[in-house]
């Protein structure tokens, strides 16, 4: 490992080495920049289980690198079917709510199905995740163009005045590669300078909102306030907040979104207070094949000491702190779901649609 390194995006290849690939492990930001090197398929599995890296569109592509790596590594086993769909099941099963992973994954095991040959297969791999992985950076960018054209006619009310954004957890470029999907619209209205502020949920119990997001909001000069998770409504009520821009895991064809706990309650506070409640996602994190997301959906249940115990900086020390008394039980879903009629627009790649059937269908007719 190695720190300090500045870098501008998530996920990338070793400049010198193309066996390695480099992830930013997001355990430690902001308080340390650290760089893993991923040398192994296994490697790939234990950094997105243990979120190393998380955020739906970068699980994929960091899942996608995962296969590339097993390719490499088929040179030491006999290459066959069963080592390839074992190491597919293990990345698919390291985390359940995002599709992204088994989207990516699977568009893998398309390619890799398609060789005979070691060396083919290698380079074959390689390419389609550097292509999933420019994809997504693509589909990121439009996003925030497509978000800011939706943004105007809030801007032009607000007449100078910041525009107010809430978000939950992070959405930002890293949990994608680049440009993140919720963020994508707040940078692409800072470099058109225009005023914004972004209220920061913390997002517990791992604090992706008060750790990631205000250290990238930071990084790009945009102004922000954490909040705690329990803030936004009273800020809604007051006029305080704008609209809500929140990213997603995993939409079923008919609008229904699993993002991070909590979410779903910002969704409800805002439809009480007429305040627009966006998702922005790419492609990739729609679900086709269910339309039910409160029933369809795996909701990740994860180890309930994340609870229990917060993380930060102690005396240039990172440390983990017990809240709770030890006894006590707790229990951590990761995810929630948000019913569509509670979405006022989704933001894609494609453009801006209502969260129903027909009008994702309108963008997406092919699936
Ligand atoms: O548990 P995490 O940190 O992987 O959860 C991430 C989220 O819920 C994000 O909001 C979602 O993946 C959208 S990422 C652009």
């Amino acid at each position: 490992m190695k720190n300090d390194i500045k870098v501008q995006q998530s996920v990338w290849l070793n400049s010198e080495n193309p066996k390695i690939v480099e992830i930013i492990d997001q355990r430690f930001l902001p308080h340390r920049l650290v760089i893993e090197q991923l040398e192994s398929w296994k490697d790939s599995e234990t950094a997105i289980r243990e979120m190393h890296v998380r955020g739906a569109p970068l699980i994929g592509v960091t899942a996608a690198y995962g296969m590339y790596l097993a390719c490499l590594e088929a040179k030491d086993h006999a290459k066959n079917n069963s080592y390839f769909s074992a190491v597919a099941t293990a990345l698919k099963a390291s985390r359940p709510t995002a599709v992204n992973l088994a989207w990516a994954v699977d568009r893998q095991l398309k390619i890799i199905n398609q060789f005979k040959n070691t060396d083919k297969l290698i380079a074959a791999s390689l390419n389609l995740a550097k292509q999933i992985s420019n994809e997504e950076v693509e589909n990121c960018k439009k996003i925030g163009q497509h978000g800011l054209t939706l943004l105007q006619p809030l801007i032009e009310k607000k007449k100078g005045q910041p525009l107010n954004i809430l978000t939950h957890c992070n959405a930002g470029w890293l949990a994608c590669v680049k440009h993140g999907t919720a963020t994508a619209p707040m940078y692409a209205a800072h470099q058109a300078g225009i005023p914004i502020h972004v209220w920061v949920d913390e997002t517990r119990p791992r604090n992706q909102g008060a750790r990631l997001t205000a250290w990238e909001l930071s990084q790009a000069g945009i102004p922000h306030t954490i909040i705690p998770d329990n803030t936004g409504g009273h800020l809604m009520q007051h006029g305080l907040v704008d609209c809500c821009i929140v990213g997603s895991d995993r939409t079923t064809r008919t609008g229904d979104v699993a993002n991070k706990i909590g979410t779903y309650l910002k969704a409800l506070a805002a439809h009480d207070n007429d305040i627009s409640f966006y998702v922005a996602l790419p492609a990739s994190t729609f679900d086709w094949e269910i339309s039910d997301g409160v029933k369809e959906i795996p909701i990740e249940e994860r180890n309930p000491e994340e609870v229990k115990y917060i993380q930060g900086l102690h005396e240039k020390n990172i440390i983990k702190v017990l809240v709770s008394p030890p006894e006590s039980t707790a229990v951590n879903y990761g995810f929630d779901v948000t019913p569509s009629h509670l979405v006022t627009r989704l933001i894609t790649e494609r453009g801006v649609c209502q969260a129903n059937e027909s009008s994702i269908h309108e963008l997406f007719p092919e699936y």
